[in-house]
């Protein structure tokens, strides 16, 4: 059998997708490992879920650097001492400069709260709401230099209700982030995906839109309504 991928896990709070991957890894066949957990907030959560799961939980104070870019590579520094096959920000807060996003190229994906490409940056439940969509959700994308920008995976879609709140709104939002994220995982471990430029591959298949996460927590082609 192959070996489990390496996956590193970058998150700079609670770390709830954290804890739905350290969840997933229960299972025998997951295919994955998380082998370290670095954060830029010595407190955060995150790093209390990975030490009692012992995965090894680093911290990088970013104000002990005289830069980013020189942030950046520290934390990368780190990251590459536990070779991972897969980089995966999960809740990290801060950009990533250029340079650790190339030197991570093909490799690192990040979870963000909206159906990218609508509404990147923060506070996207608020501007979801303010748009007044029908549909809200989660997407899985790899990594680009631009912000948000990279090519999706997979989404997650959620209605959004009558009298919803950002709170309420990214509540829902949440539970279906944890299943779409392992779910994505396993596609990565399972090698049936990968990124070159701006296009997911699965399959061996170019794909022109992202796969969805039915019901059942597996990933299905999307069938518009
Ligand atoms: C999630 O909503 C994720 O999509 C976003 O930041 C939040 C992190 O939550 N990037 P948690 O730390 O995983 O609980």
């Amino acid at each position: 059998m192959a070996e489990p991928l390496r996956i590193a896990v970058l998150a700079s709070g609670r770390g709830s997708n954290l804890q739905a991957l350290l969840d997933a890894r229960r299972d025998d066949s997951c295919g994955f490992q998380i082998v370290g957990v670095f954060s830029d907030r010595a407190g955060a959560q995150a790093l209390e879920r990975a030490r009692a799961a012992g995965v090894p939980a680093i911290a990088l104070n970013p104000a002990d650097h005289a830069t980013r870019e020189e942030f950046d590579a520290a934390l990368c520094d780190a990251i590459d001492a536990v070779h991972p096959d897969l980089v995966v920000c999960a809740g990290y807060l801060r950009v990533l400069g250029d340079a650790a996003v190339q030197r991570h190229a093909g490799r690192i994906i990040n979870i963000h709260p909206s159906l990218l490409p609508r509404f990147p940056g923060l506070r996207t439940h608020a501007q979801a709401l303010a748009a007044g969509v029908a549909e809200h959700g989660a997407s899985v994308h790899y990594v680009i230099p631009a912000l948000d920008a990279g090519p999706v995976i997979a989404q997650a879609r959620i209605r959004v209700l009558a009298g919803d709140t950002p709170v309420s709104l990214g509540a829902r939002v949440l539970e279906r982030e944890h299943p779409l994220l392992v779910a994505c995982v396993h596609l990565i471990a399972s090698g049936r995906v990968f990124q070159r430029g701006s296009v997911v591959f699965v399959d061996s298949r170019p794909r022109s839109e992202p796969l969805l996460l039915g019901a059942d927590d597996q990933l299905i082609e999307p069938v518009d309504a």
